[in-house]
């Protein structure tokens, strides 16, 4: 990949040469190239800026260094390629890990570094009408920076670092923060114990399965915790909030859990459901074996659901206590837990499977409009009947 930078501060961009980036130079994965735009200024005090027509505060990087320093960098194609044009600046585009992965399949890029109050519109104008170039304005973030350069040194090592060769181990890129939209696990290193703390256990068990279970399920819970943005948006009702389980989401959601099973026992017969008779202490124990999401409307708790994987190879994902408080229901809230709990099943997940009663014929209804099958066979529990869906790849 060639990139090329134009800046007033070239040496503000010395960081590029060295770590990972600067032996991707070195080894010529990379060429990248930073230009000076005063070396592209005609007079004594080498000008680049001017006050702004229409008056304000501050000054604006003038035109025609700017198209100069351009040209400059497009004489050096030899293939008569084009640098897609990157412009930093907070009206732009927010940078985002997809948008470094996008950029990081170009051939070309070239970044020009605005100061002052930013650059002169007639240049973006003219590098797409005359000089042909695809021009994006990215936002490194919402806040001001005093240059483009910061954000030239985050956008570059972001992009770069995806590009083949750069990084040595590649896998280390898949499980990353933002890659499929979670947050990065917790890690760890020896020694074990340090200063009194454990590593979890799971990760000394040399049990794959369960470590790559509890890595999902951590990569969930710091994401719904630090990111609930980042999460699918599942719940179509927009005055729903849905979240993972706290602890101190738990004396609500047992008493949840009873007023929706009241209404499963009287449909079936039965009073001894397991979501009845459960233990509030085991309610909350489960908050660590399982996921569990609480929908809240204005603050109160009006739904949830809970997974965890299961079976003899860990390819199925068990949706239980599936619920919506009794004068909540048929305005679509069990539907979306019912996505929510699907959408967050791990890689390797092949089918999901629930239990409901026999006569539950409500949810029978729902269950199979959202694709699942009753499971052919006598049931684990009696009284109960089992549903399967098969994952789409
Ligand atoms: C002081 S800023 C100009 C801000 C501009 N007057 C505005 O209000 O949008 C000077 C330069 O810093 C860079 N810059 C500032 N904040 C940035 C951000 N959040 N992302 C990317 N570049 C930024 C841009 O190159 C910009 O031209």
């Amino acid at each position: 990949m060639r990139i090329d930078v134009v800046s007033i501060f070239p040496d503000y961009l010395a960081p590029l040469d060295l770590s990972l980036i600067g032996k991707a130079r070195a080894d010529g994965v990379l060429d990248l190239a930073v230009h000076d735009l005063r070396d592209f200024t005609h007079d004594r005090h080498r000008t680049v800026d001017d006050t702004p027509y229409g008056g304000g505060a501050g000054m604006v990087m003038k035109a025609q260094p700017w198209a100069e320093a351009l040209d400059a960098v497009l004489a050096q194609s030899d293939s008569g390629g084009k640098p897609h044009l990157v412009v930093p600046g907070p009206g732009g585009m927010p940078f985002t890990q997809a948008m470094a992965r996008r950029l990081s399949d170009e051939p070309w890029l070239a970044f020009a570094c605005g100061r002052y109050e930013g650059i002169d519109e007639r240049v973006y104008e003219h590098a797409r009408d005359e000089l042909g170039l695809e021009v994006s304005v990215i936002s490194l973030g919402d806040y001001v920076l005093n240059g483009g350069e910061v954000a030239v040194l985050a956008m570059v090592e972001a992009i770069a670092r995806l590009v083949p060769g750069v990084i040595g181990n590649a896998a280390s890129l898949v499980e990353e923060s933002h890659e499929d939209g979670l947050l990065e696990y917790p890690l760890y290193t020896k020694p074990d114990p340090w200063n009194g703390r454990a590593v979890p256990e799971v990760l000394l068990s040399g049990n794959h399965a369960a470590i790559a279970t509890w890595r999902h399920e951590q990569r969930l819970a710091r994401t719904a915790f630090r990111r609930p943005d980042l999460l699918p948006p599942t719940v179509a009702d927009v005055d729903v909030d849905v979240r993972l389980a706290t602890p101190g989401d738990v004396p609500e959601l047992f008493t949840l859990v009873r007023a929706c099973w009241v209404q499963e026992a009287q449909a079936n017969g039965i009073l001894d459901v397991p979501a009845l008779v459960e233990p509030i202490e085991a309610l909350r124990a489960s908050l660590d074996s399982t996921q569990t999401w609480v929908a809240r409307r204005a603050g109160r708790m009006v739904g949830s659901v809970r997974t965890h994987v299961r079976g003899d190879s860990g390819d199925d994902l068990f949706v239980g206590r599936l619920c919506v408080a009794p004068d909540q229901q048929r305005r679509g809230l069990g539907r979306s837990l019912l996505e929510l709990a699907e959408s967050t099943a791990p890689d390797g997940i092949r089918s999901y499977s629930l239990i409901t009663g026999a006569q539950s014929h409500d949810n029978i209804r729902l269950y199979k409009r959202a694709g699942y099958r009753l499971r052919r066979g006598e049931p684990e529990i009696p009284g109960t009947v089992e549903l399967v869906k098969r994952r789409q790849t």
